[in-house]
């Protein structure tokens, strides 16, 4: 048998590891393994390599991923979905995508089309409702985390609130675990919509108790009270998503001035995306890895594997793209507590 393996949308910490786990499984199940280059771009040019265990052995450190990765919708495409399925005919018996909603919706797409696919979800975003993390995000948490420690210390030298921006398009998953793992004072979101007078008052109060610096993580999605997202400009990517950007900067303008306490903002963004995997992840990438050829060898086409506590399941790609996970009311609450 031979399967191809490809990686979509933005690259995660731990997919390496994946692929590593993926190739050494197949090997040992007589699987011949080709990659295919650049995400649903290499299925539509048809760039693909034999995919060698010589090649990523060492691969479990690595960040970002060996296979590279692209934004390429095939569905927004003239016979995108023919075109990509053909490919894949040519070189291989079936796929493994490895991607977030997106990615995965396209290989949904395929499986409705006749094509032999199985899903494994990643993004540092933690933005997919079918599993309770995807790999990459325990990565993403805990570089955020390093870097807060490392911006409250400077903070704290000249006396100033630092607005700390991070990623997660419309889920705040990195900004509430990571603004909760570092004491952050506010932690703003997208699920949560924001009242800068009311965060402006909470900061001067903060400074009349004797606190003279602090921690504000706001996500990129996050929106004030009748207010939009802030974009980096007009742009659509290629499956219809804004470019999120600048809302840390805007509220540090407004927090200075209205509370005349010196603010400084930061934007975290491709940083906490790259770099070597946390233990977890390359643990969690291994297990995918195996679970992927699992799936492929009990012909389970159409699936997508998940963790669910601390079992790796699997469930059918339609389901599990179907809706956004956001951030839950249990963390909502908590967070009104803490901060
Ligand atoms: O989906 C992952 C993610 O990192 C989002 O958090 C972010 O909005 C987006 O990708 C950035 O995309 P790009 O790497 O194309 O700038």
């Amino acid at each position: 048998m031979k399967i191809a393996i490809l990686t979509g949308g933005g690259d995660a910490p731990g997919l390496n590891p994946v692929i590593r786990s993926v190739v050494k499984v197949a090997k040992e199940n007589k699987i011949e393994m080709i990659g295919i280059k650049k995400g649903w771009a290499g299925l539509i040019e048809l760039d693909h390599f034999p995919l060698k265990w010589e090649d990523v052995k060492n691969l479990h450190s690595e960040g970002g991923t060996f296979l590279l990765s692209s934004r390429t919708n095939p569905i927004k495409m003239e016979n995108g979905i023919k075109r990509v399925s053909d490919n894949l005919n040519q070189v291989a018996d079936g796929l493994i995508a490895m991607g977030g909603e997106d990615t995965l919706g396209v290989a949904n797409e395929l499986y409705k089309n006749g094509v032999n696919v199985v899903g494994v979800p990643k993004t540092i975003d933690n933005d997919l409702f079918s599993t309770d993390y995807t790999i990459g995000f325990d990565t993403a948490i805990n570089i955020t985390v390093s870097a807060i420690d490392r911006i409250r210390t400077t903070g704290k030298s000249h006396e100033r609130f630092m607005v700390v921006e991070v990623m997660g398009r419309h889920a705040g998953w990195l900004a509430v675990h990571s603004g909760l793992a570092s004491g952050a004072d506010l932690i703003l979101y997208p699920e949560e919509k924001y009242d800068v007078q009311e965060i402006c008052e909470k900061i001067k109060k903060l400074k009349h108790e004797g606190q003279k610096s602090g921690i504000i993580v706001i996500a990129e999605g996050a929106k004030e009270k009748e207010g939009s997202h802030t974009t980096q400009n007009k742009e659509l990517d290629a499956f219809g998503h804004v470019k999120l950007g600048g809302v840390g900067e805007k509220l540090s303008k407004v927090i200075e001035k209205n509370t005349g306490i010196e603010t400084r903002h930061i934007v975290l963004g491709h940083l906490v995306r790259g770099g070597t995997p946390s233990a977890f992840d390359r643990v969690y990438g291994a297990r995918l890895g195996y679970g992927a050829i699992k799936l492929v060898l009990g012909k389970k086409w159409g699936q997508m594997l998940t963790l669910r506590g601390t079992e790796i399941r699997s469930m059918s790609l339609e389901e599990g793209v179907k809706e956004l996970k956001t951030v839950t009311n249990d963390y909502r609450d908590l967070i009104r507590q803490l901060t």
